[in-house]
């Protein structure tokens, strides 16, 4: 039997439109794997009514597959499913880190990251890898076709998850099809910049490199209150704010001392929208640990 535990994720970083990714110190799922003829899966814990058990149609039926190594797999949910916290990664990433083990088949962790991303394949309908590279890798990860860039960083995070759904579908349905090239400056211009601040551990860099108009408008349409809860961080202290992954929740970055004050106002802008919500105080964490 092995026990794995894997982070939730924040990704896009506003920017980095399905390159960028972090680890998060916390929530976490927790998976465990046994050996068994065929695959079963069973899900307990923050959203477990709403995952199903079918290896066909939940994320780490799919990797145990991949891996030719079934198992009873029991996922123990810290990170509820459609919160834009990586949650199908979390397991995703978990499963692929426990049944490597179990079965010994001795992949590196980037050797994983496509194998878990087959896993977000089932939920999204694409098998995008800038949640699974951070849940397996740790810090802040580049993710892209040639290859995941990993880089450690130390910046203080607020993540505040409203109590309101949104699936990656659909929030990938409402992405514009194009964007002007003045965008594309401004876009390169702020990831760039990010990715400095990342390597500096300068909350204020990373903070001004989340700034995104391409797609991060359009998704906060479906995010009752999230304007309000933007301005709100800002005016707690936050260096940047943007949709964390495909949302609903929203990520904010602050200096050191800040963390309190930006996830009591972010919560009082989204009460004020008539929307309850969760705050965590998190920071960069590490990847999928074998417990
Ligand atoms: N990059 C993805 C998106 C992450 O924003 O749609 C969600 O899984």
């Amino acid at each position: 039997m092995v026990t794995v535990r894997a982070p939730a994720t924040s990704a896009n970083l506003g920017s980095g439109f399905d390159v960028f990714g972090v680890a998060l110190s916390k929530p976490a799922d927790v998976v465990t794997v046994e050996k068994a003829p065929e695959t079963s899966i069973e899900v307990l814990g923050a959203g477990h009514q709403y995952i199903p058990e079918d290896p066909d149609k939940n994320t780490v039926g799919a990797v145990a597959e991949s891996l030719d190594a079934p198992a009873h797999i029991r996922i123990n949910k810290g990170v509820r499913p459609a919160s834009g916290l990586g949650s199908s990664a979390a397991s995703a990433a978990a499963a692929a880190v426990a049944l490597d083990e179990l079965y010994d088949r001795g992949h590196s962790r980037e050797e994983l990251v496509p194998i878990a991303a087959e896993g977000e394949a089932i939920v999204s309908g694409d098998a995008h890898e800038d949640n699974v590279a951070p849940a397996l890798l740790g810090g802040f990860t580049i993710a892209r076709n040639g290859g995941v860039t990993c880089v450690d960083a130390a910046i203080p995070l607020v993540v505040c998850l409203p109590d309101i759904v949104v699936s990656t579908r659909d929030a990938r349905a409402v992405v514009p099809d194009g964007a002007r090239m003045n965008e594309v400056v401004e876009t390169v211009g702020n990831a760039a910049t990010l990715t400095a601040g990342m390597h500096r551990d300068d909350p204020e860099l990373v903070g001004d490199g989340l700034y995104d108009s391409i797609v991060t408008p359009a998704r906060a349409e479906l995010i009752d209150g999230y304007e309000g809860v933007r301005q709100a961080a800002f005016d707690a202290g936050a260096t940047g704010v943007t949709i964390s992954g495909a949302g609903p929740g929203v990520l904010a970055t602050c200096k050191p001392g800040a963390r309190q004050n930006v996830g009591v106002a972010m919560l009082d802008a989204f009460e004020v929208a008539g929307v309850d919500a969760r705050v965590y105080q998190t920071e960069i964490g590490d990847g999928a640990r074998v417990l």
